[in-house]
Parts: structure tokens; sequence; C-alpha cells
């Protein structure tokens, strides 16, 4: 028998479905619940709102699992790359080396913007933040493709995708290289997604810079890791813009200013700031957790905590085990990860964070990794944002192609002011 859930308002019961998804997650349908009783539920934070029904990630964050389209960030991690986990991601399934191929060559085909673009990149000030001019620059770049912005994607939604997930990349690395003042370096045809985008930010017009196969390898695992995690704060707004009809462009242009925020892709850049700050006062991680845990400091543990997982991040795992192999494997240590991993120890023995279920998330060492690969702090909200192009654009389909789609309108609880009446200028005291 179906299952169904009472609630009982003034007197009268009412009875709403519940809905159970494919790994048995459980939801109150509440869609009738106004129609039938006036009330509207108030979920400040969306903590216990489910937005929509969605078959690309799956989290269970007791049990600290991701997902993406069934399958283990582990095994992705092991054995995937960025490019095969985008189709997966986008496409719904694992593709065959003949449509892994096809899509690579799109993406090739994709990478180079139009020549006109590089004088937008001038109307910026020399110090913009690199997420302004990314999120200002893809939504420059969908002007240059009207024919490609129809609401109906349904005959050209891959070359859509591959022209976003491609450009995104080129206009980051110009980005780079007009806050320092240097030459655009164009993308290579023969060279894969991340190597590219290195040699972009680093190769000069007369020297190709060295791509070393380790370093390609720990990007292209950072973008693998950071490709989707379902309902977070950028997709959700992905999602919002893409049912009112928006186009990909305008959508993900979105996603990266929500991404942006300290408290959520941001987060990776304030960590660093955050250990360079420990470093430089020469504490021992010890004095700041004392500060975090005096919540009158105002200050947090960033990179710790989430409000999905309330046990250890699948992603941080692999990105510590990445940090201590990328280091040994180009001979380098760096003092921010000794603290880092300090900090953590600390915290994870310590009643404070214990009793919330506070642990390392993606963006506590992450930050390591662009480091050592010589990412500027300010370009590491960048890498996440190229990283889950492909998530939202997965995203953006699902919400496009959903034949039942509504624009996503929530409502409110009004606190303000009862009826009021206008009163003059001069009569006002
Ligand atoms: N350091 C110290 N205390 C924390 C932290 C932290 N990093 N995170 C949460 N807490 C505390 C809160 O003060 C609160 O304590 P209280 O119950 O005594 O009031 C409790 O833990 C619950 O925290 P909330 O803010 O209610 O949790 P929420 O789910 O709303 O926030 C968030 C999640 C934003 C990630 C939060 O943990 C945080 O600010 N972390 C630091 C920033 C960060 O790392 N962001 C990246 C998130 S992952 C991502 O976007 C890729």
């Amino acid at each position: 028998m179906n299952q169904v859930a009472e609630i009982k308002l003034e007197g009268r019961v009412y009875t709403f479905p519940v809905v159970v998804g494919t790994e048995q997650e459980k939801a109150i349908d509440i869609r009738e619940l106004r129609n039938q009783t006036g009330y509207i539920t108030l979920d400040d934070g969306y903590a216990n709102t489910g937005s929509c029904r969605s078959a690309i990630t799956f989290i269970d964050g007791e049990k600290g699992i991701l997902r993406y389209r069934g399958i283990p960030i582990e095994e992705l991690a092991e054995q995937s790359s960025f490019i095969e986990v985008s189709y997966l991601l986008i496409m719904g399934r694992l593709p065959t080396r003949a449509e892994l191929r096809r899509f690579s060559d799109l993406l090739t085909q994709n990478q180079m913007l139009h020549e006109d673009m590089k004088f937008h990149f001038e109307g910026f000030p020399p110090n913009a933040h690199p997420m302004a001019i990314l999120s200002a620059m893809i939504n420059a770049a969908g002007c240059y493709y009207p024919e490609l912005l129809r609401r109906d994607i349904s005959d050209h939604f891959e070359t859509l995708a591959a022209r976003l997930l491609s450009q995104v990349r080129t206009i980051a690395a110009f980005a780079y290289r007009k806050s320092r003042g240097l030459p655009f370096i164009y993308p290579k045809t023969q060279y894969k997604y991340a190597a590219n985008f290195l040699h972009m930010m680093f190769s000069h017009p007369s020297e190709d810079c060295e791509l070393k196969p380790e370093a390609v390898r720990a990007l292209d695992l950072l973008f693998l890791l950071h490709a989707d995690h379902e309902q977070n704060c950028s997709t959700s707004t992905v999602r919002m813009v893409a049912s009112s009809g928006a186009n990909l462009f305008a959508c993900a242009a979105a996603g990266v200013c929500a991404l942006w925020g300290p408290l959520h892709g941001g987060a990776n850049q304030a960590v660093i700031e955050m250990l360079e700050e420990i470093h430089r006062s020469g504490d021992d991680g010890r004095k700041f957790l004392e500060q975090v845990k005096n919540k009158s400091s105002g200050r947090r543990l960033m990179g710790f905590g989430h409000r999905v997982y309330k046990n250890y991040d699948p992603r941080a795992r692999i990105i510590k085990r990445q940090c201590d192999e990328l280091l040994a494997k180009l001979g380098r240590t760096d003092p921010l990860l000794d603290i880092a991993k300090r900090l953590e120890e600390a915290a994870l023995q310590d009643e404070y964070f214990i009793e919330r279920k506070l642990y390392p998330n993606v963006d506590f060492y992450s930050g390591i990794i662009m480091r050592a690969l010589g990412i500027p702090v300010n370009m590491f909200p960048v890498i996440f944002a190229i990283g889950r192009m492909p998530g939202w654009i997965a995203h953006y389909r699902e919400v496009a192609e959903d034949p039942q789609g509504r624009i996503y309108r929530p409502r409110q609880v009004y606190v303000g002011p009862t009826l009021q009446h206008y009163v003059p200028i001069d009569q006002r005291t």
C-alpha cells in the first residue's frame, strides 16, 4: 500500500502522498498543501525541502557517500577523467570509446572564443576579481551564439554543452592573464582539457610551459571531484534561473555568482587565507580553534562543516591523499599542509566539532593542490566553477527538458507592517 502522511490542522486531518526515491529517501509531497489547507511550509535555508526530483547525483551525508549517476566518486576518481565524467553527468551514462572521442573533438572545436571577446576583457579594472570576469564573460559569450539560445534545446544540446564547457576554461585562463597584464595564450588542439588550461595560464608566446603529468592529473582530479553535488546553493541557483526559461549561458553566469560567496565556492580561497594567517602568527592552530569556538569572535574554521555531510566528505579524503602524492612527486613541502593536518586532527578530537558533526569538506585541502600548481588564490573559486560546469549543464538540461516543469517560485511568511496609509512628505514627523 502507498504510504501517506497525515497532517492535523485546526481539528481536521489531511493526507498527503509519500514519495520514495530509488535510494529509499522519503519525502512528503505537499504540493496540494496550500490548496487544501491554506497553510504553507516554512523552511528557512531549505534544509528540509526537496526542490525537485533529480537523477544526476546521490549523496548520503550520514554515511559520507557521493555517487554520480550511481557510480561512487572513489571509483570515478581512481579510473575516470573529468571529460568522461562530464559526459556521464550531462548525457546520463558512461560514453563508449567512440562517443567519448566525439565529445572530446566537439570540445576542441569549440574551445576558441570569438576574437571580439578579447575586447570585453579590456573593460575590467586590473584588480577585478576573476569570478566577476568569469560570470560577465560567460554571459557575453552567449551573445555570440543566438542560434543556440533557443528554449527548445533538443536538436543542438550537445554543441551547446560542449561550447560552454570548453569556453569556460578559455575565459578563466584569459581572466587570469588579463589580471596579470600578460598576453592571452590560445588553446592548443593536441592538449586535453586540464593540460590546455595550464598551458593557457602559464605558457608565454615565445615558450610553452612544462606540463608535468602529475600536475595535469591533479588538476583533472580536482575538476572531476567538483563536477556535481546535487542541490547546493549554486546548482539550485542555476535550476531557479533555468526554470524561468533563461538560456544556459545566463544560468551558468548566475551559478558563478552564487558560487563566489565564502560560504560556498569561495571557501577554498578563505581556507588558504586562514592557514596563511595562522602560519604568519606562529600559532600551531590551537589559538585559532579557541577563537572559532568562542562564537563572539565571529570566526569559523573554513573548509569545515557541510549542510549535508555529517560524516567525512568523501571528496576531502581523496584530495588529502592527492596533496601528499602531488607534493611528494613535485619534491615539495608546504607548511600550510602541516597546519591543515594539525587543525583537522585537533578539531576531530574536540567536543565542539564532534557535537556539531563538523568534518573537513572539499575545500579544506583543495587549495594546497592549487598552490602547488602555481594557481593564485583568487583563482581558486574559478577552478571550482570550471569543475562544477558539467553539473550545472546536467541540471539545466533536467529543468529545460522536464515536460511538467514550472517556474520556481517559493512563498513567504510575511512579517512586515500590516496595512499602513501613505503620509504626504510635509506631514511626516
Ligand atoms: N566552524 C565553526 N563552527 C561551525 C562551522 C565551522 N566551519 N560550521 C558550522 N559551525 C557551527 C555553527 O556555528 C552552528 O553552531 P550552533 O549550533 O552552536 O549555532 C552549527 O555548527 C551548525 O552550523 P550552521 O551554520 O547552522 O550549518 P549550515 O548547514 O547552515 O552551514 C556551512 C553549512 C555553510 C558549510 C558551514 O558549515 C560553514 O560556514 N562552513 C565554513 C565555510 C565552508 O567551508 N564552506 C564550504 C562548504 S562546502 C561547499 O560549498 C563546497
